[in-house]
């Protein structure tokens, strides 16, 4: 028996890094996974070598939020398991602040949840025991110079989270909601610091870290994976870190 037999699952950003991870392991462990992301061409294949369905879907945008229920809803009429890990991390800070960018950050990676948890909340419904897992970071829990508009984003999901959690619970939906944050994980989206900083951006993070290494995709999905099922029942509106002991001092 896999851990989630029988659950329909959707991992936004399954293309790459953690998402890819994530739908990995919910296929594993039995569940029907759809992969929504922009990369078409990474998560065609991704879905094809986990028997998952590839939908293109921009977080950001609400009617491919529809386009996705409405698949959803004519395959199965439920969704069991919604994971948010779509997102981006460009840099910036308040003294050069360019709002294009701001917006652009907040349209992803804050409003791309809050529109996902709108669309599939009718799903949800269906469900004898729904999930939400909302992607933060520990950058939406403490403060961080050079991501000002990501950081900003991340305490978005974080507080998103817990009102969606409140809102299920007092509607007596049976839906639950949390929030992963994890710390420097090791996935393409450190690409760009790699490509700009060379290997030093990576061992200035790996020194900050009490464990002394970058975490792995595969860590961050692990948690993901506990919120997502049924293992964590009692558990709603929560944060869990995945981090190295990076928040913990
Ligand atoms: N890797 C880290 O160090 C780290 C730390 C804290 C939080 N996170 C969060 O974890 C999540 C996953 O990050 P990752 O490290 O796996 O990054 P990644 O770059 O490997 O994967 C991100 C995925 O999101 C997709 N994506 C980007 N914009 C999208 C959009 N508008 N609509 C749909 N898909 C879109 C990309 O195509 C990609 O497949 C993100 O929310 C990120 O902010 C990552």
């Amino acid at each position: 028996m896999g851990r989630v037999d029988g659950k329909i699952a959707l991992v936004t950003g399954g293309s790459s890094g953690i998402g890819k991870a994530t739908v990995e392991m919910m296929a594993v462990e039995g569940a029907t996974v759809y992969l929504a992301d922009i990369n078409d061409d990474q998560g065609i294949a991704i879905a094809g070598a986990n028997s998952a369905t590839f939908i293109h879907l921009d977080v950001s945008q609400a009617d491919q939020w529809q386009s996705a229920m409405a698949l959803i809803q004519a395959d199965h009429g439920r969704l069991d398991i919604l994971v948010n890990n779509a997102g981006i991390s460009p840099h910036d800070n308040y003294e050069s602040l360019d709002m294009a960018l701001w917006h652009h950050i907040m349209a992803i990676v804050l409003e791309g949840p809050a529109l996902g948890v709108n669309a599939a909340l009718p799903l949800l419904k269906q469900s004898q025991a729904g999930s939400i897992v909302n992607l933060s970071s520990v950058a939406g829990i403490i403060g961080a110079s050079g991501y000002a508009s990501y950081g900003a984003a991340k305490a978005g999901v974080r507080n998103l989270t817990k009102s969606v959690a409140m809102l299920c619970t007092e509607r007596k939906y049976p839906i639950r909601c949390n929030s992963v944050h994890p710390g420097s994980i090791d996935t393409p989206i450190l690409d760009a610091d790699k490509a700009k900083y060379g290997d030093k951006a990576i061992s200035q993070r790996e020194k900050s870290i009490p464990m002394g290494r970058l975490g792995r995709a595969q860590e961050v999905a692990n948690a993901i994976f506990f919120l997502a099922c049924d293992e964590s029942s009692f558990i709603t509106g929560t944060e869990l870190i995945v981090d190295g002991g990076f928040t913990a001092r």
